[in-house]
């Protein structure tokens, strides 16, 4: 087994009406001034807003409101938020939504604690974050991972980008799980939240390390179970069985563990980005719209590895190794039609693209041909560009 180094701070409260004991654990973690952030109308149309308010009224602890966070959501509005927290001088954030909403809430967590400092030299690495205000979540969608994971990924609309921090900063202190809450989700939503937790087991498995054999079984559990419920929960939002596997699924995939000992890829998540920052479209499905394209570009580097992901989470048992990589691709493409999920650039809704557009997304993945993606393949913008090419239909 290889070394490796985990550390999940984050209490996760799952289960029926646990949103109502939210108060009492901003209580326990000793703050009494709180910036609330959610997203569109969501929440308040659910009554879940008031469900909170409630609770924390109860427990005498003073609110203050940050609503509005839009889906990739935008530093602008962090921003703004911040100089909110800033002024009503509260100690504690409380993310009522996706991973929209809970990266709003660490972006404004880290910018409270450093006053006078701006996001975006944050988020660039200009200003060295050492510290930031505690987070908690009420999460009302499966997909992201924000709840529990080191990471938030915000948009600069100025400069047309979407970026990602990474920091041990950036995990929330609970995270509370009712997957009751998720039953107002419309199936596009649902869907995009399985492409993404697929994506996030997915990004950590197609490397080159691959000693952690109970990494693998974890990684394969996973996607096993998510592709399982993602079935029902199509059909049916409000089977808490299945919505609360997708839920479990969801923190799992992206709080490192189907990953230990090994690095991130995350190469498909840079494409993703790039599509996300210039066509403003949903992340998960930004995400399936490339995967099969980028996995029929690299995969000949290891085929083994396309072949055992093929046998244990699609039971494929073919006798040739090559034929089974091939068939998992399918198999993965396949699921992502079939829940609804775009295969291509044209389904993602943005149509074919010029190739001058497609070299610009080349670039803005790879920050200017400047790093190189990808552990299997390892891939230059010019790589990139002809990925893009082979989704472009
Ligand atoms: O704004 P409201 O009205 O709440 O509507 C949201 C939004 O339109 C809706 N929604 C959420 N819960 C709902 C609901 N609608 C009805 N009932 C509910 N219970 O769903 C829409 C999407 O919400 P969003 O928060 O954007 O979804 P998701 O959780 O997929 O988050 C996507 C964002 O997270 C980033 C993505 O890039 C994207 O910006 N990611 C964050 C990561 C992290 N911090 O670790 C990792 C991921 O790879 C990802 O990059
Ligand atoms: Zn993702």
């Amino acid at each position: 087994m290889q070394e490796f180094h985990f550390y999940l701070p984050t209490e996760i409260i799952f289960g029926k009406d646990k949103e109502l004991q939210t108060g009492r654990e901003v209580s326990r973690h000793g703050s009494k001034r709180v910036l609330l952030v959610y997203g569109g109308r969501s929440a308040e149309k659910s009554g879940l807003l008031d469900r909170i308010r409630k609770s924390l009224e109860e427990e005498r602890i003073f609110y203050a409101e940050w609503g509005g966070v839009q889906p990739n959501p935008r530093l602008n509005h962090a921003q703004a938020g911040t100089d909110l927290a800033v002024r009503e001088n509260v100690d504690f954030i409380l993310a009522v939504g996706g991973g929209s909403v809970i990266d709003t809430a660490k972006a404004i967590s880290h910018g409270a604690a450093n006053p006078g400092a701006k996001l975006w030299d944050i988020w660039t690495g200009k200003v060295k974050l050492t510290k930031s205000l505690p987070v908690g979540v009420i999460l009302t969608i499966a997909a992201a991972g924000s709840e529990t994971s080191d990471s938030a990924v915000l948009t600069n609309t100025e400069i047309g980008k979407k970026a990602g921090l990474s920091t041990p900063l950036n995990r929330p202190v609970f995270a509370v799980m009712n997957p009751e809450l998720t039953y107002t989700l419309p199936p596009y939503q649902i869907a995009c939240g399985i492409a993404d937790i697929m994506m996030h087991t997915l990004e950590r498995y197609f490397i080159p390390d691959q000693k952690n054999q109970m990494t693998d079984e974890i990684a394969e559990g996973l996607l096993r179970t998510v592709i399982k419920n993602g079935r029902t929960a199509m059909k049916d939002s409000h089977d808490y069985d299945a919505m609360s596997e997708i839920m479990w699924c969801g923190s799992l995939s992206h709080n490192d563990l189907t990953g230990l000992g090994r690095p991130k890829d995350f190469s498909v998540h840079k494409l993703g980005h790039a599509l996300g920052a210039r066509f403003d479209c949903a992340h998960g499905a930004s995400l399936t719209a490339v995967w099969g394209s980028w996995a029929e570009y690299v995969y000949k580097n290891d085929i083994k590895r396309f072949c055992h992901y093929g046998e244990k989470v699609f039971g494929l048992d073919g006798e040739v190794c090559e034929q089974n990589a091939r068939a998992a691709i399918q198999a993965t493409t396949d699921y992502f039609r079939e829940i609804g999920m775009p295969v291509s650039l044209s389904e993602l809704g943005i149509g074919i693209q010029e190739e001058g557009v497609l070299r610009e997304l080349a670039q803005d993945a790879t920050r200017g041909d400047s790093v190189e993606l990808s552990f299997i393949r390892k891939l230059k913008a010019e790589d990139v560009y002809q990925i893009f090419r082979m989704a472009n239909h």
